[in-house]
């Protein structure tokens, strides 16, 4: 096994993982990763360069890849999708606190991230730790919580934007027109067995069996709640950079301020289980 070396970034989540090249991989190293993981919720690697197909093999170590249902993936690798914005594009895919697909009956356990092509300044992701957003909530809101399921839509108008770009030029034949989930709000993770608070402002539109407007009020306030400055972290791209989280208890968004300038990541999703 190589010389792992694991660094929290943040005091919330987030850790850099250095001494391993992740094209050669060992089973004890790939052990050591997935606990760094489980531990940290989001992993990052630097001056990996690695092809899509020895990107995707890196993935396949660690879950099931799938396709993305709205963006077309590489021509070669249909799990591999773009995550591009353009010099005169202004608003960039994932540009808002998420977590991948949750509108998918089985959204995913895990997505990466490769850089591509950076900006030169800006065009960082933000994390965020579900299990302190669940955990810093009264006894009180935990137990009313537990009760409820959120209902997860692709359709929101603010998200949907954010794919726009892409939709026109790369869409991925036979996506349906909406994907509608619903979900335990407060979900437990089935490798750690720690409780995560699972809606996001993205694709949770309402509470089961309440209207939205009913349901609006707590939900705006879990979404302010659950991305507190001091449950996140942040992470500066350069190409070859990686990072790995967990869909199950950590939210990102991209930031976007980079207007003017071109960036190119790949992104692969790995398959997850029924939320419970
Ligand atoms: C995504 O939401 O998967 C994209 C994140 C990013 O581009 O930083």
């Amino acid at each position: 096994m190589s010389a792992l070396a694991v660094h929290p970034v943040a005091g919330a989540l987030g850790a850099e993982v250095s001494g391993v090249d992740l094209g050669k991989l060992d089973e004890a190293t790939v052990a050591a990763i997935r606990r760094a993981w489980l531990e940290h919720l989001v992993v990052f690697f630097r001056d990996q360069d690695l092809s899509p197909a020895q990107f995707l093999a890196f993935a396949r170590r660690f879950g099931e890849p799938i396709e993305y249902p709205f963006v077309k993936g590489l021509d070669d690798y249909p799990e591999i999708i773009p995550v591009l914005k353009l010099e005169h594009e202004t608003i960039n895919f994932g540009g808002i606190w998420h977590s991948d697909t949750a509108y998918l009956e089985r959204p995913p356990m895990a997505s990466m991230l490769i850089a591509r092509e950076v900006p030169p300044a800006g065009g960082d992701t933000e994390f965020a730790n579900m299990y302190l957003a669940y955990e810093t909530l009264s006894p009180g809101m935990q137990r009313m919580l537990a009760r409820l399921v959120a209902v997860n839509s692709s359709a929101a108008a603010d998200v949907s934007r954010t794919r726009e770009d892409r939709i026109k030029d790369s869409a991925r034949a036979g996506a349906k027109k909406e994907y509608v989930a619903a979900h335990p709000v407060v979900r437990t993770h089935p490798e750690t067995g720690r409780r995560a608070l699972y809606v996001n402002v993205a694709h949770t539109v309402a509470f089961e069996g309440m209207t939205p407007e009913e349901s609006a009020p707590l939900l705006q306030y879990l979404f302010r709640h659950q991305v507190r400055p001091d449950f996140t972290c942040r992470f500066r791209w350069r190409p070859g950079s990686i990072a790995m989280w967990d869909n199950r208890c950590a939210q990102h968004n991209a930031i976007n301020d980079y207007q003017g300038h071109r960036r190119l990541m790949h992104r692969i999703t790995l398959a997850g289980d029924l939320p419970q």
